[in-house]
């Protein structure tokens, strides 16, 4: 845990509108900067951001928070590595809270740790460059393949020369913890030598440009072709793809990412100027992949090698894409002939005949989907049609995306001549999908969403609070009264504003209520009834006179419902002498006048 205190400090040391603007282009606009919001798609700006509430808010997809809060969303970093993050760049120091100084000196020790295995990887890195121009069969080898000096820097391609233990050129001692964890250097019998030797080595970067691993290429005919490091604490090869931080800039420009088989199809792709290749690491396409790959572009497209395994491979990337697969995303698969790999093929036929393949002859995942399943499947018998419905349901199960899985269910439908209704039976569903629609957790721009419910007296108490916390002055809740709900929320946040020394903001007001059973019913609060900038202006004198009025009125319904509920038991004989005392106190006229 990280004191209160020092987050007040951190979000009254930042200004959110210079952490966003780091990501997000930010335009002014009155008090509030606007922009389009980075979490959902959207043509006009309602991404709003104050700098006197230190808050964002998305008036679209409802998202919001605090500096903290957008680092987490944005860099996908829990609440401890955002605080840190801030922390750093205005250089405090989080401080240790008592009793966690033993978790935050692990913490300290692992983040050493990883800081060395980085250091290994990115010197051995440089290694292999610098070898490379001392290598002229290395660099032959590279110019027969078509690869020119600014292809090869750009990926930092590189050469590891013939020998047992090149890295101890540079690595004194060698061996040593790092090199062996970081599958640099291999251990057998007491002996010890690198893992890479005579090979053309690609670096695999990890998504903030550090080299986390390698590929390795024998240069000539051999076994294996290619080497790669072994899964370590830096390197996970389901959560990374090779090139792709070398491709981002060309991502953003086509708008597009192609997901290709080989490190050398990455290189020479770009060598031809398609720069927004990127490859698997040896493995097939995880559910992990396709998620990562979704957050660079909603255009993902998939060219593997022409051959059996290369269409084996794009089966595999269509059903660990299944999971993942949203309504405004799309999946195109290209397939070459059975001879060509990408690389061979724009050698071949040249990249503008490849790039026309791959925007006008390439299957969406839906085509390609009931292609490959009735390949091999004849349609007009019913054994064929049961086959077809046998090995689609799996298939179609693991859909979210709700238009996309109401369609397909609908094509199916269509191709076996069975109703949706007893389709959806068949496919191990009780409910036909529609009502499944309903339910999911999607998020759509929010007018088209739901009408939220009219709004409570308490929730207008919670909300007026969160714009104007300095409020929680006219907030006096008498202890006996009997809280829950929304009003114990209402209780707990003015509480809390009271007890900070230093005036507060909503960005810091959320972080104060972050990870309390209150959280959830701010954010909806926040989400539903703060949806236009009008309702985020800072409140007035009448707007204040209206906020104490609906205290009163508050605190006014809560003692006639406890008087109420008091009074039944009464009648019930169930009242204890406690309950007595607290329902004359309620109903004397001196201690509630305006009962
Ligand atoms: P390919 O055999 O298709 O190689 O393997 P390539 O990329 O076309 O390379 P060139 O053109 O022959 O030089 C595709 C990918 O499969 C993994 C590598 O990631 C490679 O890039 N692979 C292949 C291995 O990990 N080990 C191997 O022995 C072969
Ligand atoms: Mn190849």
């Amino acid at each position: 845990m990280i004191p209160t205190e020092f987050i007040d400090e951190l979000i009254n040391k930042i200004d959110i509108v210079d952490i966003i603007e780091e990501y997000v282009p930010l335009k002014k606009s009155g008090a509030n900067y606007t922009a389009c919001c980075p979490f959902h798609k959207e043509k006009s700006p309602s991404f709003s951001v104050s700098p006197s509430k230190q808050f964002y808010h998305c008036f679209g997809c409802g998202a919001h928070g605090s500096a903290i809060g957008f680092i987490m969303e944005y860099q996908s970093l829990g609440f401890q590595d955002a605080v840190q993050f801030l922390s750093d760049r205005i250089g405090l120091i989080v401080p240790k809270q008592a009793g966690k100084s033993n978790n935050q000196e692990a913490r300290k020790t692992i983040k050493k740790h990883k800081q060395t295995l980085e250091e290994t990887v990115s010197a051995a890195a440089d290694f292999y460059q610098h070898q490379l121009q001392h290598s002229p069969r290395a660099q032959n080898y590279l110019l027969q393949r078509g690869l020119s000096d600014e292809v090869i820097s750009h990926y930092g391609l590189g050469y590891v020369p013939d020998e047992w233990q090149p890295l101890a050129k540079i690595f004194q001692p060698y061996p040593s913890n790092a090199l062996v964890q970081t599958g640099m250097v291999i251990n057998k019998e007491d002996r010890y030598y690198d893992r890479f030797r005579d090979r053309i080595m690609f670096p695999i970067r990890d998504g903030k440009g550090q080299v986390i691993g390698f590929g390795g290429r024998i240069l000539d005919k051999g076994e294996p072709k290619y080497m790669n490091s072994p899964e370590t604490t830096l390197f996970d090869k389901g959560q990374n793809l090779y090139g792709l931080y070398e491709a981002r800039a060309a991502i953003r420009e086509a708008q597009r990412v192609l997901v290709v088989e080989g490190y050398m199809d990455v290189v020479a792709l770009a060598q031809f100027g398609l720069g927004y290749a990127v490859a698997a690491l040896g493995t097939s396409t995880t559910t992990e992949h396709i998620r990562l790959l979704m957050r660079q572009s909603d255009h993902i497209y998939f060219c593997f090698d022409g051959d059996a395994a290369g269409r084996k491979a794009a089966w595999r990337a269509l059903e660990n894409a299944l999971p993942q697969l949203k309504d405004d995303k799309n999946l195109q698969f290209l397939f070459l002939p059975p001879e060509h790999d990408p690389d061979s093929f724009v050698r071949a036929n040249g990249i503008k005949t490849f790039e026309d393949a791959l925007l006008h002859q390439s299957l969406p995942l839906s085509v390609y989907l009931w292609q490959a399943l009735t390949e091999h499947i004849d349609l007009t018998t019913h054994e064929g049609k049961a086959e077809l419905i046998k090995t689609a349901a799996p298939l179609l199960n693991k859909i979210q995306a709700p238009a996309l899985s109401f369609l397909l269910r609908q094509e199916l439908s269509q191709k076996v001549g069975i109703d949706e209704h007893n389709l959806a039976h068949l496919l191990g569903q009780e409910q036909p999908k529609q009502a499944k629609v309903k339910g999911k957790n999607y998020r759509l721009p929010q007018n088209t969403f739901r009408q939220p419910p009219v709004m409570s007296l308490a929730q207008k108490q919670i909300r007026a609070l969160l714009i104007n916390p300095q409020w929680a002055v006219y907030i006096d809740i008498p202890d006996y009264l009997d809280l829950h709900g929304e009003y114990a929320c209402l209780a707990a946040l003015a509480e809390r504003i009271q007890a900070s020394v230093i005036p507060l903001n909503m960005g810091t007001v959320l972080e104060l209520m972050r990870n309390t059973e209150f959280e959830p019913v701010i954010r909806q609060i926040i989400h539903d009834y703060l949806d236009s900038a009008d309702t985020m202006q800072a409140g007035n004198e009448d707007d204040c006179e209206s906020f104490k009025q609906g205290m009163q009125k508050l605190l006014d319904n809560l003692k006639s419902q406890q008087i109420d509920a008091l009074k039944r038991k009464l009648h019930n004989g169930l009242l204890s002498a406690d309950e007595k005392q607290l329902l004359l106190l309620l109903l004397s006229p001196s201690k509630t006048p305006s009962v």
